[in-house]
């Protein structure tokens, strides 16, 4: 066995997380759940949101968990077994399938809070064989649905150098987009992480203040690409409105503006309702209200849980209540 394997193996833990959960306290207190209620998490990843809810639903409740990466349903699935829990519903799919899902899953009846955490969990980073990271030897894979056929591989072997600087920009905010589109074309084929983050080092600037690596955005921006990361959140939104009970409550935490630029329209549209322009004498859009902004600014974490854990430091939570 050569040692980029012998490392990969050793890091890879089927059984337990290494995901901590970001604004925890600030999400089950936002959510408002008791005992006996429904609630659905969205974005299962390592579990740390679902045990909790479990834990104050209870016996009497009920907790339906969505992951599209399946590892992340089998483990917990593992631990609710030892546990003993029946009502937790575990299902691999992409959340925005949860109108089917609830509809299915509830026989029509609506669920008192949502809550999902999106991006990408510690567990798929941390694992070389996933390809997520630059700092570890892998396959440039970074799917999150390992049933996906498009792996991060065919975006960058294959991608123009204009496609790929677009994808670079919009997706990375990377303002050296054009110079790493054009070194990745003339590195092909490129067939792992370290070769891909060795092309990007080579022509990013050396910038000696700053602490993040050169290949940082490229690798956030592929990510974002190959799992559809923004194209699913809207419809997302609609289907967790649809299955939420009068004031219910939708709990979002977001890590990239992209997406809480996404998050917060969504939430402002349906927190208006009529659109018809002033003069009109009556509304004629019948557009309804859905959906009350509980707080106007996005809730952050508290300095001392971005010590214990910086993967927090750019998080950012919504919450919105049905109407
Ligand atoms: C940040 S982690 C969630 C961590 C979780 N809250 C915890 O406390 O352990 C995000 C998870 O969402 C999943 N995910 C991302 N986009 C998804 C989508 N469109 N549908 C379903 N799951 C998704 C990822 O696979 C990942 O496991």
């Amino acid at each position: 066995m050569n040692v980029t394997k012998r490392k990969m193996e050793k890091t890879i833990d089927k059984e337990k997380t290494q995901h901590v959960s970001v604004m925890l306290d600030e999400v089950v207190e936002a959510l408002e759940i008791k005992e006996g209620d429904c609630v659905v998490d969205a974005t299962l990843g390592g579990g740390g949101y679902t045990k909790k809810l479990r834990e104050i639903v209870g016996k009497n409740g009920h907790v339906i968990s969505i992951d599209k990466d399946e590892s992340a349903i089998q483990r917990m699935k593992i631990f609710a077994k030892e546990q003993g829990w029946q009502n937790i519903t575990l299902l691999h799919s992409d959340f925005r399938n949860i109108g089917i899902i609830v509809n299915d899953v509830r026989k029509g009846k609506k669920v008192d809070a949502v809550v999902a955490d999106l991006g990408v969990s510690s567990d798929q980073i941390n694992n070389p064989l996933r390809g997520f990271s630059f700092m570890t030897e892998g396959p440039i894979d970074m799917r999150m649905d390992t049933s996906q056929e498009m792996s991060a591989n065919e975006i960058v072997n294959t991608c123009t150098t204009e496609d790929l600087k677009k994808l670079i920009a919009t997706y990375g905010d990377e303002p050296y987009a054009k110079r790493i589109a054009d070194a990745i074309v003339s590195s092909r084929p490129l067939s792992t992480t370290i070769q891909l983050a060795q092309a990007i080092k080579q022509v990013v600037p050396r910038n000696l203040k700053s602490k993040i690596h050169p290949a940082t955005k490229t690798f956030q921006a592929l990510r974002i690409a190959v799992n559809k990361e923004y194209e699913g959140i809207e419809e997302f939104l609609d289907g967790a409105v649809g299955v939420l009970k009068k004031d219910g409550i939708l709990v979002i935490v977001s890590f990239h503006s992209g997406e809480d630029h996404i998050v917060k329209n969504v939430m402002r549209n349906k927190a208006r309702g009529c659109i018809c322009p002033p003069e009109l004498p009556q509304c004629v859009c019948k557009k309804p209200q859905e959906l009350k902004i509980r707080r106007g600014k996005p809730q952050t974490p508290k300095e001392d849980e971005v010590k214990r854990n910086p993967r927090a430091r750019s998080a950012k939570m919504r919450v919105a209540q049905k109407v």
